[in-house]
């Protein structure tokens, strides 16, 4: 009867199973390689993870401590995305050397750029140590030892299931990465924010740095004696592309997703949360835009914070629109009401349910105040620096910072539950007599610097209330809607589905650990009738091209090349004209994180490089629908192409090894 019943739910749900959902375990991709193999990968678990000998995850590498990237050549060269690359770019960009705008190749080892704060780890093994804890053994004492296994080791203890299980990770971390080359940003962010979350894209989103290491090929601090590392293993290219149906895999570090939370927590997202934090947003992105139109120096001045505010704002819809269309709630509320029937004969979980439930009431208007107060108070500025005053831009700002201040504090205080006010801001309000009259105050001390004891208070104030949530809810890494009591909860919650869904194919939620996702090249029905094909090429940028619209501005070099048809080997034939395959569309289940993944084909040869997903997909961190969840990937042949003839870099091409 459970059976037929889990049968049924898995219709009609579309839960995983046959679908490319999933982010799994290298350590355990065995249990998946059958499938894999179903679906057209040709080698072996151990060619994808194996302690005893190099396998692919040699050749992957957390970038930055949040994005992805691969190694490439014998040489240590790695590829990872511009916008992974972009702190590097943007610090070593100056009005003489503008790399952002014009790009950066270097010509030589010596002109490789070496950057500070830049480093990026392999995993060197991982374990599942759930027994030795269990039978007692101290977790620092583990992770000390794993340190001592080598030089620029570190590691660390990861809760998978929500503490079901726990597995040791160890990295090698490597702290010389030197910028090798990066495309201009009219390619690198071609459509930046417009174009950001959307399909049909072509952006060509890479760049090129290289790993730096002792002479014996170990992890050491900058210094002009390092040489090149010589990787156990590098990703060979493949330059005869992908076509529809094809698999590909993704091997890299996504963040964080919350695949088995209740639907209490997916009505929170979905309709308290994002709404709320969208609506915020939309505000404070009018506010820049309209500043941005008026004044070009004010363009330039808020386009990153622009670019990033749009990010997530973007994000929220499309998880919003994806969840509400699929109904995620309710199909998760019959799940759990089938759950909880089963649990009344098995004590263990009678009650993890209401329990549950329980905790989340406890603990909602609390989280929410806590999001609220980041979207708001917290993100207003507390000081202006000596820099900033000295721009010529600075006295252009004063209306548009003075309406930012008065937004938000107003959006603050229609917002913030009652139970959960900054005090100082109730104090101002109330000597001030208004919402308005307290933010001129504030932000008049804060632009004169006549005396900033007003922001210190409040900027003090939020701290000790943000604080004072952290502390109700008994965590500290707080990413989601969470506390101790309820990730002990969900420890059981967990532990009782994988019990009574025996047929679901269970993966952890990610959390910023290596993991392996499997698909194809597909499209998808974007809207009644209207199909999207998964690949885009150079033609499409090119009708795109405007030298009025500052995001499709493309280089001269990329128009030249267009006009000579000059591709070489990574030119292709699409719909029987000669172009260069841009971007594809593919089923992985990525997140962030992911970004600068490699997409490995069939023949774990590198085919793209991953570096989004479109916006109406990005349901996927909550529930994965196989129709419509999709990320996208730079095609590698663009990434080649542009290398050779915009960067005119061959000698990098060179280094790799092209099948
Ligand atoms: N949406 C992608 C991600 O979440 C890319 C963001 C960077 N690009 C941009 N145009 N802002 O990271
Ligand atoms: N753009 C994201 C990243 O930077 C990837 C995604 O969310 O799909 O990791």
């Amino acid at each position: 009867m459970k059976r037929i019943f889990v049968t049924l739910m898995t219709l009609l749900l579309s839960l995983p199973v046959w679908a490319d959902e999933g982010m799994w375990l290298p350590s355990l991709i065995g249990e998946r390689i059958g499938d894999m193999q179903k679906k057209g990968f040709r080698l072996t678990a151990d060619d994808i993870y194996s302690i005893n000998q190099a396998s692919m995850k040699d050749a992957v590498v957390l970038f930055d401590g949040g994005c992805t990237g691969e190694l490439v050549s014998a040489e240590g060269l790695l590829l990872t995305n511009h916008h992974c690359g972009y702190g590097a770019i943007q610090s070593h960009s100056t009005v003489e050397h503008d790399y952002l705008t014009h790009g950066f190749w270097a010509r030589t080892h010596a002109e490789e750029l070496p950057n500070k704060d830049l480093s990026v780890c392999f995993l060197v093994r991982m374990e599942d140590i759930t027994e030795r804890l269990a039978a007692g053994e101290d977790r620092e004492e583990i992770i000390r030892a794993a340190c001592e296994e080598g030089v620029g080791y570190h590691a660390a203890i990861e809760q998978m299931y929500y503490g079901n299980q726990q597995f040791l990770f160890v990295y090698e971390q490597f702290d010389d990465v030197r910028l090798v080359g990066t495309p201009p940003s009219s390619i690198g962010k071609f459509g930046g924010d417009t174009d950001n979350w959307i399909w049909p894209r072509h952006t060509g989103d890479f760049s090129v740095f290289r790993i730096y290491a002792s002479k014996d090929n170990k992890p050491a601090a900058y210094s002009p004696d390092n040489v090149p590392y010589r990787p156990k293993r590098f990703l060979p290219i493949s330059t005869r592309g992908v076509r529809e149906g094809d698999f590909t895999m993704i091997y890299g570090f996504p963040g964080n997703t919350q695949e088995y939370i209740l639907s209490d927590a997916i009505s929170y997202i979905a309709e308290r949360s994002d709404p709320a934090k969208i609506a915020i947003r939309t505000g404070r992105l009018d506010i820049m835009a309209r500043a941005q139109a008026s004044d070009p120096a004010l363009r330039i001045h808020y386009a990153a914070k622009h670019a990033s505010v749009a990010n997530a704002w973007k994000k929220w819809q499309g998880e919003v629109l994806g969840i509400t269309r699929r109904k995620t709630v309710s199909s998760k509320r019959i799940y759990e009401q089938q759950f909880g029937a089963w649990a009344q004969s098995h004590p263990e979980y009678s009650t993890i349910l209401a329990d549950l439930r329980g905790e989340y009431s406890r603990i909602m208007d609390a989280y929410f105040a806590r999001e609220i107060i980041f979207e708001t108070l917290a993100s207003l500025p507390y000081s202006y620096s000596e820099e900033e005053r000295a721009e010529d831009c600075f006295s252009h700002r004063e209306p548009t910072e003075r309406e930012l201040f008065h937004y938000l504090f107003a959006e603050y205080d229609k917002r913030c539950p009652q139970d959960y006010r900054v005090e100082a801001f109730t104090e101002g309000v109330g000597e001030c007599g208004s919402t308005d009259a307290y933010a001129d105050k504030v932000f008049d001390e804060l632009w004169t610097r006549s005396d900033t004891l007003s922001s210190r208070k409040l900027l003090a104030s939020v701290k000790e209330r943000l604080g004072a949530i952290v502390d109700s809810l008994g965590t500290k890494s707080l990413r989601n809607l969470n506390s101790k009591r309820l990730n002990e909860l969900y420890t059981i919650y967990i532990k009782g589905l994988r019990e009574w869904d025996d047929a679901r194919a269970f993966y952890p939620d990610a959390n910023l650990t290596l993991r392996v996702a499997y698909g194809s090249i597909r499209g998808y029905e974007y809207a009644d009738g209207e199909y999207h094909i998964p690949q885009t090429t150079l033609e499409g940028i090119m009708a795109k091209d405007n030298q009025e619209v500052y995001d499709y501005n493309i280089p001269q070099a990329l128009r030249d090349v267009h006009a000579r048809k000059d591709y070489g080997r990574w030119g292709s034939r699409v719909n029987g004209k000669l172009t260069v395959p841009v971007c594809f569309l593919a089923t992985n289940h990525t997140t962030g994180g992911n970004s600068g993944s490699p997409v490995i084909n069939g023949n774990g040869e590198l085919v793209g490089i991953n570096f989004d997903r479109t916006w109406r997909s990005t349901m996927s961190d909550i529930e994965f629908d196989p129709s419509i969840c999709r990320n996208i990937a730079v095609d590698i042949r663009y990434v080649l192409m542009v290398i050779d003839r915009i960067g005119n870099a061959s000698y990098l091409i060179d280094e790799m090894e092209l099948r």
